[in-house]
């Protein structure tokens, strides 16, 4: 239980805020590289702020403060060009550094004049199909090179944004108890009223011990669910949250990460970002990125509670916009969410000294390998189909093509003789 101004201090992401200094550390993703093709300028509002994210003519990624910093006007309708944004309504250009590089109605206005005339600016660059942007000080980290974002294999993005705060999702990344319940007993119950067959795939299992692993990116959960033996992937190696707001999870030649950017204190923007890479399938030089909207709510305003992540939105939306932690009841059970806490005050301590917080990558790099159950459940391709099936990857574009090429390789595999 926490005092409200303890759950004010781990829950606000604003600017000046503790917690806010805290997330300005990180890059988020703000854009998929698909939509500013199609159009190069796009808004976003991130940490609690609005902002002009767009890709110049040159190809360079930029975010400036949403307000021109002439008289307000939106910079998201400004011209982009080839090295910069040209707000529209008096076409002041800045470039992606936020300099004003030119007042247009006053060509001849001095360097020194202009140069009290920048527009705020973030950084950006893209990623794994994804537009990624630091609005923290300088000097910026890099981008974390996860292997999600550099693997090869197929990409397959669904996305919503939901009514409430990131932190009471990234607290379910390490309750591995819900999913006995939620996705187990809930489903069954759900599958019943519906009149439809529970499907086998990730809940009921009884948990018999969990364990939590403070490292360098966050905390390994690892989990002994009954029947299974101490040298099971999911025990043995566990998987990742990954601080301060995804999860990397899969297995069995499917992988997501699992993306939760702090829109504002009440709103967040889920991806689920997945990787289609089964052993046995070719999938060098196929780089789609596939984005699409994951349906979360019915016509009748209920929640959609007949597939993993409608499930877990339900439990996190009706937390409430602001979990209300002054009123909860810890128990055992909850060691992990304890964890995440410690860690996330912990981060707070660190910046306050001026230091940064744990996850923060300062060194020029390739690829940072994460955890991860390679033999998910000890399970083989089924484990992908069944995530297709009963995940929110059903709203996919590609979810046929998807389970015909983890079938299609497991068809292979079993040639091989390794099935
Ligand atoms: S408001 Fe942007 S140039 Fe005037
Ligand atoms: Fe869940």
């Amino acid at each position: 239980m926490l005092t409200k101004e303890q759950n004010e201090e781990l829950t606000q992401v604003g600017p000046g805020t503790p917690m806010g200094e805290v997330l300005r550390h990180f890059w988020y993703p703000v854009a998929f590289v698909r939509e500013l093709d199609e159009f190069p300028a796009k808004r976003t509002r991130l940490l609690g702020e609005d902002w002009a994210v767009f890709k110049t003519g040159d190809g360079s990624y930029g975010i400036v403060d949403e307000r021109c910093p002439h008289r307000g006007a939106s910079m998201v309708y400004g011209i982009v060009e080839d090295d910069g944004l040209r707000c529209g309504y008096h076409g002041w250009k800045f470039d992606t550094d936020g300099n004003c590089v030119e007042i247009l109605a006053e060509p001849d206005s001095s360097p020194k004049f202009r140069e009290s005339c920048g527009v705020r600016a973030g950084r950006a660059q893209a990623l794994g199909g994804l537009v990624w942007a630091y609005i923290g000080a300088d000097p910026a980290p890099e981008l974390p090179r996860y292997e999600a974002y550099v693997m090869e294999g197929v990409r397959d993005v669904g996305h919503t944004v939901i009514p409430c705060n990131w932190l009471q999702i990234m607290e379910n990344s390490v309750d591995p108890y819900h999913v006995e319940a939620l996705h187990g007993n809930y489903f069954e119950f759900v599958a019943a009223q519906q009149g439809t067959p529970m499907p086998e795939s990730f809940g009921g299992n009884k948990h018999e011990k969990v364990a939590f692993d403070p490292f360098e990116h966050g905390i390994i959960k690892r989990r002994l669910l009954e029947g299974q033996s101490e040298e099971s992937d999911d025990w043995k190696v566990g998987h990742p949250l990954v601080f301060p707001y995804k999860m990397w999870v899969g297995g069995n030649g499917v992988y997501q990460m699992q993306i939760r950017v702090p829109v504002d204190d009440t709103n967040t923007h889920v991806m689920f970002y997945t990787v289609h890479a089964p052993d046995g399938a070719d999938v060098s030089g196929d780089d789609r990125c596939v984005d699409y909207p994951i349906e979360w709510i019915d016509d009748d305003g209920r929640f959609i509670v007949d597939y993993i992540e409608g499930q877990d939105i339900m439990a996190w939306v009706t937390q409430g916009p602001v979990a209300d932690r002054t009123n909860e009841k810890l128990t055992k059970s909850d060691v992990g969410v304890l964890a995440c806490r410690r860690m996330f005050r912990e981060a707070i301590d660190a910046v306050c000294e001026g230091n940064d917080p744990v996850a923060v990558v300062r060194e020029p790099h390739d690829v940072i390998k994460l955890p991860l159950e390679r033999s998910k459940f000890g399970r083989g391709a089924g484990f992908a189909i069944d995530w297709i099936n009963d995940g929110s990857m059903r709203y996919s574009p590609l979810a046929e093509e998807m389970k015909q090429l983890h079938l299609g390789a497991a068809a292979a595999r079993e040639e091989l003789g390794d099935s």
